[in-house]
């Protein structure tokens, strides 16, 4: 093998022409979001197997990869970063970002290290600090940018099991509500404890936890000789965007010296908004908070973030070193990022976050927050105008989840119809909607988070509802 075979340096020229290539085809593909199907996976089982192959001996040439990439597999999936996307919890994507990682990967730095890459760090450590003064958490609060809210979570499970736990944990028993995302059970599964002392609290009509109940519970657990440590408030629920009674939660925990995690992966963002201070009223109380900053500050996937209100709890759960790596630096007043997190070498995630927001500054980014939950609001009430459709749950934040109850169904028989209805709605292709179980009956919900969506979306998502209702009303299948 000659030198030249060897080299995976591509010269300045090529380095360019593969990220013009590149950018040609994001910038087109970016602005077709609008026009895109809001779904397209059929055929995607075939295409899948169709890409399987053995790993290439030899190369080929960047167009046809690119074109493999735009023209055939992308265009095949969820339409995640367009305007209709109204199911789960929508990201968005914002193109920025996307340069931030372009420039991070291709510097290349290690920011795991303080003194690796002392500024970069800092950049990042800045991120950190933003989001806790939005929390309203003191200056001892440390953090952490994790790929989503999940290992987020499990970060801040494991800081609040040293803190709180003997070195045995299993008597240790953690409370969430029938509502909060199943991140919390993984995370108590991954830490070690028994799936039977993650306890599902019931929650009250508005689908928030009941506090009296959570107090029964922590009670009886006690007198069982168990060692209830871990409660979990709900900021914003998947199902359909309830927001705890955070203030008594904290109240709570703070009568039962119990850790106070707020899960606020989809909510947490809302505090830029006047209505969202008000709803997350009592986070500032809380010990921990996961926020996901892939949600509600639109960023692409794989930014998520943990706050610890007590910066020694992360680092005594995090914080090791080695006769290779020993500590380079002592002053507590600069981050070293991978005592405080299960990783050592990573993407430097931090710029992702940082570039829009130093381009922007917070304003826009508050008034898209600010139309998504007057746009869900709106939706609400044109919902409630459609002839049979029941609000199942009124947005609190910009979630609203509903069902078509037309008079004499009810059971498996109007989960049926409202299956069929999402199903025609999601047929039309302009909006992609999930559905989820409330008290074991079918709902369809509609979450209003990307930047891509405005009005003139949601009027068309509810234009399709309103038909495919029609048509299901009159006794079509789907
Ligand atoms: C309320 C809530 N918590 C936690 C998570 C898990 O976050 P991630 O998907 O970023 O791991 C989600 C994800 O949708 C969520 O909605």
């Amino acid at each position: 093998m000659t030198p030249e075979d060897r080299t995976l340096e591509l010269s300045p020229e090529a380095f360019s022409r593969l990220i013009d290539a590149a950018a040609r085809r994001v910038i087109a593909h970016v602005a077709s979001l609008p026009a895109q199907p809001s779904a397209d996976t059929e055929g995607g089982a075939a295409l899948a197997r169709s890409l399987r192959e053995p790993l290439p001996e030899s190369g080929r040439p960047a167009e046809e990869l690119l074109d493999l990439l735009f023209e055939r597999v992308i265009p095949k999936s969820f339409n995640t970063a367009g305007p209709g996307y109204l199911a789960y919890i929508p990201g968005g994507g914002l193109p920025h970002a996307a340069v931030a990682d372009f420039i991070a990967d291709a510097v290349n730095r290690y920011v795991g290290v303080f003194a690796a890459a002392p500024g970069l760090a800092q950049i990042e450590t800045n991120v950190v600090r933003w989001f806790a003064d939005l929390a309203g958490y003191p200056a001892e609060a440390r953090g952490i940018l994790t790929t989503g809210g999940s290992l987020a979570t499990f970060s801040a499970l494991v800081a609040a099991r040293r803190d709180r736990l003997p070195e045995n944990f299993l008597a240790g028993t953690l409370y969430v509500s029938d509502q909060t995302h199943h991140a919390t059970r993984k995370a108590a599964l991954l830490a070690g404890f028994p799936a039977d002392n993650v306890r599902a609290i019931e929650s009250d009509g508005l689908f928030r936890i009941r506090p009296d109940a959570l107090a029964a519970a922590v009670a009886a657990d006690r007198a069982a000789g168990l060692r209830p440590f871990f409660v979990v408030g709900n900021a914003g629920t998947t199902n359909t965007g309830a927001v705890d009674d955070l203030v008594a939660l904290a109240d709570l925990c703070a009568r039962e010296r119990l850790w106070f995690h707020v899960d606020a992966a989809y909510g947490g963002f809302f505090l830029l908004t006047r209505e969202g201070r008000r709803r997350l009223s009592g986070i500032e109380r809380s010990d921990s908070i996961v926020l996901d900053p892939h949600k509600g500050l639109f960023l692409p996937y794989g930014t998520g973030a943990l706050l610890v209100r007590d910066g020694g709890a992360l680092e005594r759960a995090h914080g090791l070193t080695a006769d290779y790596l020993p500590s380079m630096q002592e002053d507590p007043d600069l981050v070293d990022f991978n005592l405080l997190s299960p990783e050592l070498s990573r993407d430097f995630r931090g710029l992702r976050v940082w570039l829009p927001l130093k381009m922007h500054g917070i304003g826009p980014f508050r008034a898209n927050l600010e139309e998504k939950l007057e746009l869900a609001r709106h939706a609400a009430r044109e919902l409630a105008r459609i002839p049979d459709v029941e609000i199942v749950a009124e947005p609190q934040l910009s979630i609203v989840a509903f069902r078509l109850a037309p008079p004499g169904l009810d059971g498996p028989a109007l989960d049926r119809v409202n299956r069929a209805l999402l199903e025609r709605v999601n047929g039309r292709r302009r909006v992609y909607l999930t559905g989820t179980l409330l008290n074991g009956r079918f709902a369809i919900r509609l979450c209003v988070l990307s930047f891509r969506t405005h009005r003139e979306r949601v009027d068309a998502a509810l234009e399709d509802i309103r038909s495919a209702a029609d048509e299901v009303r009159a006794g079509g299948t789907p």
